[in-house]
């Protein structure tokens, strides 16, 4: 039965809605909505087949995002899919549960907030749980100001030139200047003294990092605390710390508990952190806490009183998924503290692992001694690199040929000649598959030392070196 003869570019080409049987004639649509329906198998054909050359989620090396849940969680956020979160009213357990993680989460983080539910909120991610963070710092400057009938004008936020994107999104969307203290390979974390002669009476926040997205290593939050300290002290001023905690706030409780780093140290007014990172919980779901409700103001929050007592309520988005919220609740009574501990332990452990092997390859040098967090970077080294006839973006894409993600990319800026990889191991990356991935990588570079002639990456980068001078000096 025809029913349409609509030949729209980009439209399905059939005009005929009975399609065949297994679709395999039915292109699928690009830009506009096909005229007819599909049957359910055919259109769920069509969507899975389109994913099909990507790859396995479970090695993909480059994210940190959750891979891995087990069946009953699964099966509990799969039963809970249709569920916003934002009808409270209708399931308002949800939200209690949702309070409770915040509370296990403060409480985990040292807050020193008496009251029974802690000031937080979850997002879908941690660049939300940043952005309320960042929010709450501004708006706390801005009544401080006013208070003191000064300009708000010109606010600006501090950090190291290895921030995440979000801070450069939050930056521009919300007028704030953004200070970026430099890296150097010397010193590839945030330098405490230099973020702090950075700031002014203008300084909103500062903002270190506990599991840096390009490097996996922690800013010294707690050198840079005593520096905020003398600073604040001498001048006045209030300029607190947001730390973004996005894979160190659920790795630093359980592995290093006397490191301070969260509201044991006194300017540390907010922390955020990735519910679907090392949280253990599939994507999207962030959290961000405050210190205690003082440092939430009052305009970012809204409170309910149907759950035994007044709740604060805070968030970019109205409605969201609530699935993500019982698979956090249920890893924590799933795992308790001491499974946590064994599971981040263990992705610990393998990255070590993978870090001494790297290590011992002579055509690679690893960027730091030892990890923070379960992720490290590493790049050519230097002797190898001058005779080398391929770059780690060779090695990038012969991996993927085996269904490896592991990304080579350029360091940020000040140290942006470097060209690094990186292995991010989270859970389900077993010993087993690192012994394949680092065969994979041996395998790889034993054919690459084979090359009579330079690759056309290595070309390129020879290229931009006599251009430009050394592209990355050691
Ligand atoms: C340090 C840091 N902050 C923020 C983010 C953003 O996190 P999300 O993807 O959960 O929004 C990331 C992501 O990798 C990160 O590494």
């Amino acid at each position: 039965m025809k029913t349409s003869t609509t030949t729209k570019k980009g439209c399905a080409t059939t005009t005929d809605c009975t399609t065949t049987a297994d679709g395999r004639l039915t292109a699928a649509p690009t830009e506009f909505i096909p005229q007819c329906s599909t049957s359910p198998e055919v259109a769920y054909k069509m969507v899975k087949d389109e994913t099909y050359p990507q790859t396995q989620p479970r090695l993909n090396l480059a994210t940190f995002v959750t891979t891995y849940m087990d069946e009953y969680a699964t099966k509990l956020m799969n039963e809970a899919v249709n569920i916003n979160y934002i009808d409270e009213t209708e399931y308002p357990r949800v939200a209690v549960m949702c309070g409770r993680c915040i509370n296990i989460i403060a409480n985990l983080w040292h807050t020193p907030e008496k009251a029974e539910w802690k000031a937080g909120a979850l997002g879908i991610g941690s660049s939300e749980a940043c952005m309320l963070g960042g929010v709450a710092a501004l708006l706390r400057w801005k009544a401080r100001r006013k208070k003191e009938g000064k300009s708000c004008e010109k606010p600006n936020i501090v950090l190291s030139s290895a921030y995440q994107v979000v801070w450069e999104k939050f930056a521009q969307l919300w007028g704030v200047e953004m200070r970026e203290v430099p890296l150097s390979l010397k010193c590839p974390s945030l330098d405490p003294k230099k973020a702090v002669a950075m700031c002014d009476e203008n300084t909103i926040c500062v903002v270190p990092i506990a599991g840096v997205t390009w490097t996996g290593l922690n800013d010294d939050i707690e050198a840079l605390d005593k520096e905020l300290d003398a600073f604040n002290k001498k001048t006045g001023y209030e300029v607190a710390i947001h730390v973004d905690a996005a894979s160190g706030g659920f790795i630093l409780p359980f592995l290093k508990p006397d490191f301070k780093w969260d509201f044991r140290l006194k300017w540390v007014y907010s922390i955020s952190t990735s519910g679907h990172k090392y949280g253990l919980v599939y994507p999207g779901l962030g959290w961000v806490v405050w210190r205690d409700k003082k440092c939430l103001p009052e305009e970012m929050s809204f409170s309910v009183n149907y759950l035994g007592a007044n709740i604060t309520q805070v968030g970019l988005n109205f409605s969201r998924p609530a699935a993500q919220i019982l698979g956090q609740y249920y890893n924590f009574i799933r795992y308790g503290f001491e499974g946590y501990k064994k599971i981040q332990q263990e992705s610990m452990d393998i990255a070590c692992y993978c870090h001494e092997q790297i290590g011992k390859m002579k055509c690679f040098t690893n960027y730091a001694k030892t990890l923070d967090n379960p992720l490290f970077i590493w790049y050519m080294n230097p002797e190898y690199d001058k005779t080398a006839k391929w770059t780690l973006y060779d090695l990038q894409a012969v991996l993927q040929q085996s269904g490896w993600m592991v990304p080579a990319y350029t360091m940020p800026k000040d140290i942006e000649d470097l060209v690094v990889m990186r292995v991010v191991v989270r859970q389900g990356l077993t010993r087993d598959m690192a012994d394949m991935l680092l065969t994979d990588i041996r395998n790889a570079v034993a054919e690459f030392d084979k090359l009579k002639y330079p690759t056309s990456s290595r070309i390129k980068y020879e290229k931009q070196e006599k251009q430009y001078g050394k592209v990355f000096t050691h």
